[in-house]
């Protein structure tokens, strides 16, 4: 299916250069691609075949694999990006090894090369997949412009639990959300048309990592395949869809199978029901860690495992290279499954071009790196991405008033902590700290104390600090997670601010000025404590190059906050997982007294038996879609088109929203539906739609939004998916926790 999307796509594009008259530098005979690969297949050994699958991190010297390239035994490498060398590492395979197959050169860009947008998951926060899209445009510009034609990006695991560290790099909780951020990001990186600077997406990591257990990273996941086929799959789904070139194998086993050894995930969903037609790539060693999960006996075994499972490229196991011949010969492979590896393998570098454009100008390329266009993207992203959860009058701050502003906390001048996990690329010298923006804004009238250098240091400078304090008209504190502590392997059991910075941000409010807090981190933190010690809280999941002018134009009023959490913040670890589209209990929490109240009551124990923590009841500190503005929205007239409605009908939905403050400000309307009777219980609310909406102070204006009714369909319980007739309702609001449900039914 996608092979024939591709091929439509490269008709269409050649008729279009056809018409302009243009010349192209796009991938050329995209038409004959499988004659190519049929003809290239038929001249190969095994041995070269099996390299091509073979993908291998380089460093250092050229020279060090130039034998193995020669040879043919790499298809792929990763981890360089000096376009010198891979021009030489091109040259190599196209000109010395005896079929001049060129290299596939993957890197993780994440979320930028090098002019770094906010983590993922700050970029889902802007809700804005127009946005998202054009950060990954840039991305693949800058990336490709050196030589890098594969990026292991989007990461599409939806996380509940903030504890694992990786959340940082998806979209956040919900299905919906992600897959609408997935298609946006496969979009942008690989272009409407295939040429030089695509950047072939890898959709990773597939699947269910992101469920791991007790959120510490690599843990076993035990999804079941409703569970899977409902929350988990259906951002993958819509980004093979939109015609993601290549797809990564996560490193857990799912109720005991390790997914790059995983028949049903790999073949019977991927390839089967969904057609892809893409190059499948292991995570790194993931394969050889089969081992380690007792799914296989050696390398050798694990090898076999994961090529008939479905895996066409091994990322740093070396147990393709070393081992496949061998299981050939044993007849454990069949050579048919080597040949339909490989091209798939091929597909990916004829469609990218390579064949027609293996080097890259080196000059030419320099030039696109931080280009002004990028950074104003970049800051664009930035400013829509930050959350203002909390703001009792205090900001936007009136510049004219401040004579003295006293600048505090380990992430007011981190260069490198503010551009967050993934970010290998993106320079320290280019980043614009809050700091810096502040002393660029306002000459003479910034005092920097740091108070804290860094988060976990010690708070014996806490005194000069808060004289400090004492001294100016309004203190920003900047506070949050240093970079590292977020990303793979970096789960945290405490999601608290971490260090003593809860007891900066106290000592700073001792001093009785105007305080915003302002927090770049990597997940949602906890920071229900925290709260009462600012006047404001202003939340930017690490916010990249140009963090710092971003979050200043926010603080005074440039620009009005319109960030939106795509997870929901927790009022204590212990929460964890809590999630908008939960299930219903038998017993919904009702709001009890929680274990503080009963005990201002002595003798009162009367609870009701729901669903909930005695300390810290059910409820979340912020809802999942929630962020303030410095305008107010109100929601009126909320109405469907019809009561009742067809399986293949169209919801619409219409309503006004009237901008109700003083300036103007852009709203993310949301529009979640719950299916109240199932043939399995279903969640108490799904996201279906979102619109930023931006009007005037004083504006109001009727809008409305349709939902095909085949989106309510889920995988009940004869395994189908459908849509189950029967009763429904329907928010329109501007939180996952606000608004009066609407009812509809479906017959
Ligand atoms: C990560 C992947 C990444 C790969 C290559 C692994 O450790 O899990 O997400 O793409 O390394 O760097």
């Amino acid at each position: 299916m996608q092979y024939i999307r591709n091929l439509i796509l490269a008709l269409v594009l050649l008729l279009a250069v056809a018409c302009t008259g243009q010349k192209s530098t796009t991938v050329g005979s995209t038409t004959d691609i499988e004659k190519r690969i049929d003809k290239l297949l038929s001249r190969m050994t095994l041995s070269e075949k099996i390299g091509q699958m073979n993908q291998v991190s380089v460093g250092g010297e050229v020279s060090n694999y130039a034998e193995a390239l020669r040879n043919g035994q790499i298809g792929s490498i990763l981890n360089e990006v000096d376009p010198v060398k891979l021009n030489e590492y091109q040259r190599i395979c196209v000109e010395e090894s005896r079929l001049g197959i060129p290299l596939l050169v993957g890197r993780d860009v994440i979320h930028g090369f090098h002019t770094i947008f906010p983590i993922p998951l700050g970029l889902a926060a802007t809700f804005d997949p127009a946005l998202v899209e054009e950060g990954a445009r840039i991305a693949a510009v800058e990336a490709t412009a050196q030589g890098v034609r594969w990026t292991f990006s989007p990461m599409l695991d939806i996380a509940r639990d903030p504890r694992w560290g990786r959340i940082a790099e998806g979209s956040g909780e919900d299905p919906w959300l992600d897959a609408r951020m997935a298609e946006a990001m496969v979009r942008g990186y690989q272009g409407t048309a295939l040429d030089t600077t695509s950047l072939a997406a890898c959709i990773k990591h597939f699947v269910g990592y992101g469920a791991a257990e007790g959120g510490r990273d690599y843990n076993s996941t035990f999804l079941t395949e409703r569970q899977l086929r409902n929350v988990y799959l259906p951002p993958f789904e819509a980004a093979v869809k939109a015609g993601a070139m290549t797809l990564m194998t996560s490193f857990n086993d799912n109720d005991g199978v390790p997914s790059t050894g995983n028949t049903f995930i790999l073949k019977d969903v991927l390839r089967d029901e969904w057609g892809f037609d893409g190059l499948v790539v292991t995570d790194w060693n993931s394969m050889g860690e089969m081992i380690e999960h007792g799914f296989g006996i050696d390398r050798k075994d694990v090898a076999c495992k994961a090529v008939n499972a479905g895996v066409d490229m091994d990322m740093m196991t070396f147990g393709f290279i070393s081992h496949l011949e061998e299981l050939v010969a044993s007849g454990c492979v069949k050579e048919s499954a080597i040949d339909e590896a490989v091209r798939r393998i091929l597909r990916v570098k004829l469609l990218l071009g390579l064949f027609e454009h293996p080097y890259v100008d080196v000059g030419a390329g320099q030039a696109v790196q931080y280009a002004p266009e990028h950074l104003a993207a970049a800051q664009r992203a930035a400013e829509e991405s930050a959350v203002l959860l909390k703001n009792e009058g205090v900001l936007p701050l009136k510049a004219d008033r401040i004579r003295t502003i006293l600048v505090t906390g380990p992430m007011a001048d981190a260069p490198h902590d503010q551009l967050g996990t993934w970010s290998f690329d993106g320079q320290k010298s280019h980043t614009v700290t809050p700091l810096r923006a502040l002393q660029e804004r306002f000459p003479g009238k910034v005092v920097y104390v740091p108070g804290l250098q860094y988060s976990r240091e010690n708070r014996s400078r806490f005194d000069e600090v808060v004289a400090a304090a004492r001294r100016a008209d309004v203190v920003l504190a900047f506070l949050g997670e240093e970079a590292i502590l977020s990303g793979e392997a970096h789960s945290l059991a405490d999601l608290n601010l971490i260090g003593s910075q809860s007891d900066l941000l106290a000592a700073l409010k001792s001093a009785g000025k105007p305080l915003v807090a302002t927090v770049m981190a990597g997940r949602p933190l906890t920071v229900e404590r925290d709260l009462p010690n600012c006047g404001a809280m202003l939340y930017a999941f690490h916010p990249g190059t140009m963090g710092g002018p971003a979050l200043v134009n926010i603080l005074f009023g440039d620009v009005n906050p319109s960030g939106k959490t795509p997870v929901t913040f927790l009022r204590t670890v212990g929460q964890a997982p809590l999630y908008y589209a939960h299930n219903n209990t038998g017993r919904p929490y009702q709001g009890e007294k929680i274990l503080s109240e009963i005990e201002a009551e002595a003798g009162q124990t009367s609870l009701g038996n729901t669903s909930y923590y005695l300390d810290y009841g059910a409820y979340p500190l912020f809802p999942f879609g929630y962020g303030l503005s410095y305008t107010t929205f109100r929601y009126s007239d909320i109405a469907l088109d019809k009561e009742v409605y067809a399986k293949d009908g169209t919801l619409n939905v219409s309503f006004r929203l009237s901008n109700t403050g003083n300036c103007d400000g852009t709203e993310t309307v949301q529009v979640y539906v719950r299916d109240l009777v199932g043939s399995i219980t279903r969640p108490v609310k799904e996201l279906k739609a979102f619109e930023r909406v931006s009007l005037k102070a004083g504006e109001s204006r009727r809008l409305s939004v349709q939902i095909p009714v085949s989106e309510l369909a889920f995988v009940g319980l004869d395994a189908v998916r459908q849509v189950e007739p029967g009763d429904f309702q329907l928010w329109v609001a501007g939180d996952s926790a606000s608004g009066e449900p609407i009812p509809f039914k479906v017959q």
